[in-house]
């Protein structure tokens, strides 16, 4: 069977030149371009390389590679993370992983932000699908609860528990995430400002205009939107 989110990353690794500071996000589709990387000849060992995810960090460390902490670094050459869903102006919603507070830092600092995955993650707009998951600080989490959902009337809004179910998902930064369902989804513009301005919220999971190229593979071939 057709891998697409391979395909699609094998175009991405393509971005890449000898000596580029590149950052790589989090999900499987990160993993396929780690391998994609590995076997373009003498390019890896030329790189330098920061992550947002703690696994593909560690995948990256099987691998052979040498991870910079991304504190150390102020700018990227190129960006590469997978997302949950991306609209036609480039917009994405993240946070499969939970890790869209390190994500944004590393696609913020990066001069190239590159989407990768397969063509499902297309959408026109956003739609119902997918939450905005936002982390907040323990202090804030019924403050922040009650703000979204007199505030943007979201479907269903959650604290994420984690997978026993028998307590809350805490983050690298020892925060909560709460995932919120809208239909229709608000204006990503809006939400983007008033969400950001709630106090508690340390980052939510909207980039809002930071993806410069999304690369998708799909029955239709590889598809490039910029
Ligand atoms: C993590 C994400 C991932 O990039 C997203 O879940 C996509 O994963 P995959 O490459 O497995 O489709 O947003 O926060």
């Amino acid at each position: 069977m057709t891998d697409f989110k391979q395909q699609a990353a094998q175009e991405a690794a393509k971005l890449i030149q000898p000596g580029d500071t590149i950052g790589l996000g989090a999900g499987s589709t990160m993993i396929h371009l780690i391998t994609a990387i590995k076997a373009t000849p003498g390019l890896a060992e030329t790189l330098t390389v920061a992550s947002s995810s703690f696994s593909t960090r560690l995948r990256l460390m099987a691998e052979g590679f040498t991870v910079k902490e991304s504190g150390w670094l102020s700018r990227l050459d190129w960006y590469f993370d997978g997302c949950d869903q991306f609209d036609h102006w480039l917009n994405a919603l993240k946070s499969g992983g939970g890790v869209h507070t390190a994500e944004k830092i590393l696609a913020a600092m990066a001069d190239n932000f590159v989407l990768v995955g397969d063509s499902s993650k297309q959408s026109v707009r956003f739609d119902s699908t997918y939450p905005l998951v936002v982390e907040v600080i323990p202090e804030a989490l019924s403050y922040v609860a009650d703000r979204l959902k007199r505030s943007f009337h979201p479907t269903r809004s959650e604290l994420r528990l984690s997978v026993r179910k028998d307590g809350a998902v805490i983050t690298e930064r020892g925060n909560f995430l709460i995932d919120s369902w809208f239909s229709p989804f608000p204006e990503p513009v809006d939400l983007n400002d008033q969400v950001g301005a709630i106090p508690g919220i340390l980052e939510h999971s909207l980039f809002f205009n930071l993806a410069h190229k999304a690369i998708t593979a799909g029955p239709d071939g590889i598809m490039e939107w910029s």
